[in-house]
C-alpha cells in the first residue's frame, strides 16, 4: 500500500473535466488498497504535499496547470515521484504549434499550417499575410489556439469573411493561434500505454458525430453528441499505419507511461495526419483513453495500476542534479 497524492482541478478550462478524472483514478486506487489523499491544486499545493508526504502523486489535469509541466516542476523540486510524462513532454504537447513542427522534421504526417502569436496579430501586421495563408490552406481552414481541450476555441472558416471572428475567439484562449488545412474525413484517437517491452498503441477509438452541422465541433463535443466507436472499423492495413504513426509521434515528443494521439483519416486519399498529442487524456467514464483499454483487456483498475507502478519505476526526477 502506498500513499497516492491524486493532483486535480486547477485553473484550467479543463478542471471539470479533471475533477472527474480525478475521482474515478481515487476510487481505482482506493480498490487497489492505497492510501488515497485528492488534492484541489491550488495555492495550498505545496503546504499539502509538505504534510501529505505522499509516495507518489498521480497527477489528474487536463490543460494548463498540469498537463503543460506546471505541477511537475514542483513536484521535482518536491522531490515525489509523479505519473505520466516528465515537464519537456508536457511543454511540447501542451503547444500544438510545437509539436507540429517536430513531426514536420521527423518526417510524421500532420496536416499543412501556419502560425502567429498576439504580439505578431496587433502589432506586426500579421493580418495583412491572411490572404496568402488563405491561398495556401483553401477552405474550410482550422482556426484554433496553439494549446486548448477538449475542442474548446476549434473554429471552422468557411470562408474569408470568417477568419477574423475564428481568430479572436482562438486568441480568448491563447496568445499564439494555429490555422491548419481542413482534414475531410475521420476522428481517430490512439491510446498508447507502457507496458513491459514499452508502448503499445491499444485498439482505435473513432469520433462519430450524431449530427451533420459538423462545423460547430465545441457543441459536438458536448456529452451525447458524439458517438465512440472502439475498436474502429478499419481496414487492417489503416490500423497498422495508425498505430506506427502514434507509436512514432509518442516516441518523438518523449510521452511516458500513457498518452493519446489524435489523427485525422482523410476520406478519399486515405491519408493520416497526426493533430495534436495530449499527455494527460481523459480518465472519466466517457473518456477516450479508458475505453481503449477495455476493448485492449486492461481495465480501468489495472490501468491505473500500471500508470502508478511506472511512476515508482521511475522514481524522483529531477531537470539537472545539484
Ligand atoms: N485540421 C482539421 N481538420 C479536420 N478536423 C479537425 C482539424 N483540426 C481539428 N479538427 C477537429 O476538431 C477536434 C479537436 O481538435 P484537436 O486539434 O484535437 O484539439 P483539442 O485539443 O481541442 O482536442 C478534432 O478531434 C477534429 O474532430
Ligand atoms: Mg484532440
Amino acid at each position: 500500500m502506498s500513499r497516492v497524492a491524486v493532483l486535480k482541478g486547477g485553473s484550467s478550462l479543463e478542471r471539470q473535466v479533471s475533477l472527474r478524472s480525478g475521482a474515478r483514478v481515487e476510487d481505482a486506487l482506493e480498490r487497489l488498497g492505497h492510501d488515497v489523499e485528492a488534492v484541489d491544486v491550488g495555492a495550498d499545493l505545496i503546504e499539502r504535499l509538505r504534510q501529505g508526504r505522499p509516495d507518489v502523486a498521480f497527477v489528474a489535469m487536463h490543460g494548463r496547470d498540469g498537463e503543460d509541466g506546471t505541477v511537475q516542476e514542483l513536484l521535482e523540486i518536491l522531490g515525489i515521484p509523479y505519473t505520466g510524462s516528465g515537464v519537456v513532454a508536457c511543454a511540447r504537447t501542451i503547444d500544438k504549434v510545437v509539436t507540429k513542427h517536430l513531426c514536420v522534421e521527423a518526417d510524421i504526417p500532420t496536416a499543412p499550417f501556419f502560425s502567429f502569436n498576439q504580439t505578431a496579430f496587433d502589432r506586426l501586421g500579421a493580418a495583412d499575410t491572411l490572404p496568402a495563408i488563405e491561398e495556401r490552406l483553401g477552405f474550410p481552414m482550422v482556426v484554433k489556439p496553439a494549446s486548448g481541450g477538449s475542442a474548446l476555441g476549434v473554429k471552422f472558416a468557411r470562408a474569408a469573411r470568417d477568419v477574423p471572428g475564428a481568430l479572436v475567439a482562438a486568441f480568448s484562449y491563447d496568445d499564439r493561434v494555429l490555422l491548419e488545412r481542413y482534414v475531410a474525413g475521420r476522428d481517430l484517437a490512439v491510446a498508447v500505454v507502457e507496458g513491459a517491452d514499452g508502448p503499445v498503441p491499444l485498439p482505435i477509438v473513432e469520433a462519430v458525430p450524431r449530427d451533420e452541422d459538423f462545423y460547430d465541433f465545441e457543441a459536438r463535443y458536448e456529452i451525447g453528441r458524439t458517438d465512440f466507436v472502439c475498436p474502429a472499423d478499419l481496414p487492417g492495413e489503416t490500423t497498422e499505419r495508425a498505430h506506427e504513426i502514434a507509436l512514432a509521434t509518442y516516441r518523438l515528443l518523449g510521452l511516458e507511461a500513457f498518452g493519446r494521439i489524435d489523427l485525422m483519416l482523410e476520406e478519399g486519399t486515405g491519408d493520416l495526419y497526426v493533430l495534436e498529442a495530449n499527455a494527460i487524456p481523459g480518465l472519466t467514464e466517457t473518456s477516450l483513453v479508458p475505453q481503449a483499454a477495455e476493448a485492449g483487456g486492461l481495465d480501468f483498475d489495472r490501468l491505473v495500476a500500471r500508470i502508478l507502478a511506472l511512476a515508482f519505476e521511475r522514481g524522483p526526477r529531477a531537470a539537472a542534479p545539484a
